[in-house]
């Protein structure tokens, strides 16, 4: 189950015309609960229009500073995002989960070479990483790639170019624009000639790359860093949008026994046709982890241990691990007409 704390709002700047940083004061006995490595996201919960509603937020705050701070996007009838960017105040609470999440980078003065591809708000975990690499490592080098339309709707353009200034030596980005044209940038979408061009220009492969936008983007990314070379294993990723190629729900099974454990209680429930396993948990009032609902946070991994399940979509669970018998439980369907999930074995 995740847990949530309410956290006072202590500041929030606006970075853009529709984008913001919230930071969180950390309450002095949580500081050790709420620690984190660079790359983790929290999940923020409030209740909107009477809504109790959830989504998760990547880090851009760095370990060593003393607040937690998000950087938020407002998007078309996103009903969290517009409530953070416009109804949110300074002194507000919200109740917070401590940081998870599986995509970090946290060698320290390893000398290594880093790759990071964004687009968009996908910036905000790889501002972290990159602000914490340039703290803890005076060797190594930083590329970053960074998708955009303009300047203008660019999250974090003045601290990246102050970085840029600061450490001409470690980090260069390059900068790519959708819909201007600026000196020094290049024109377009982040494609394979942009990772080719850019990879070009370094002196080896890098040793770990982070991917963190839209999957059309990541996939196509991956698949270039793989022809050039760059092992797999060092490529982590970090959807920002659920998959356009979402399935339909069907269920083989649309009826049988489901049972789960979360917290080292078992709960006894039945399948529902058309519905997930975390929806039919919820659905059942059960306290059981997850965020996003959409496969791209990763809080609510579970292991099948008896039946079996498939997902609509899935790009943060390696096949190994599927074939363990992990699952996202938001994307989990029923196979089989009894099935046991566990959220404490995974
Ligand atoms: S709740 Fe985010 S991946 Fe399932």
């Amino acid at each position: 189950m995740l847990i949530f704390h309410p956290f006072k709002v202590s500041e929030i700047e606006r970075i853009t015309k529709d984008a913001v940083v919230i930071s969180f004061e950390i309450p002095f006995h949580l500081k050790s609960s709420y620690s984190f490595i660079s790359g983790q996201y929290i999940s923020l919960e409030a209740e909107i229009n009477g809504v109790n509603v959830r989504r998760s937020y990547s880090l851009c705050s760095t370990p060593e500073q003393p607040a937690l701070s998000v950087g938020v996007k407002e998007v078309p009838k996103g009903v969290f995002s517009s409530f953070i960017n416009q109804s949110l105040r300074v002194g507000d609470s919200l109740n917070i989960s401590p940081p998870e999440g599986r995509f970090f980078y946290d060698s320290k003065n390893e000398n290594h070479s880093i790759l990071a591809i964004a687009a968009g708000s996908g910036i905000t975990p790889v501002f972290s990483i990159l602000n914490s690499f340039l703290t803890n490592n005076k060797f190594g080098v930083f590329t970053l790639i960074y998708g955009n339309k303009t300047p203008e709707q660019t999250m974090f353009y003045k601290g990246l170019k102050t970085l840029e200034e600061k450490h001409p030596k470690q980090l260069k980005i390059f900068w790519v624009f959708s819909q201007s044209n600026e000196e020094g940038a290049l024109f377009g979408r982040i494609d394979d000639s942009v990772i080719n061009f850019a990879l070009n220009k370094q002196h080896k492969l890098p040793d770990h790359s982070f991917l963190c936008g839209p999957e059309p983007m990541i996939l196509e990314s991956k698949k270039e860093l793989i022809n050039r070379g760059v092992s797999e294993k060092a490529i982590h990723l970090e959807l920002f949008t659920a998959s356009s190629e979402t399935k339909e729900i069907q269920n083989k099974a649309d009826k049988g026994h489901f049972t789960l454990t979360c917290d080292d209680v078992t709960h006894n429930l039945k399948l529902v046709p058309n519905k997930t396993l975390l929806d039919i948990a919820l659905n059942s009032r059960i306290e059981v982890p997850y965020s996003c609902q959409g496969g791209v946070c990763s809080s609510c991994i579970a292991r099948v241990k008896v039946g079996k399940a498939s997902m609509l979509t899935n790009q943060i669970l390696t096949d190994s691990e599927v074939e363990e018998g992990l699952v996202l439980s938001c994307q989990a369907v029923a196979q089989s007409e009894s099935i046991y999930l566990d959220y404490d074995d995974v």
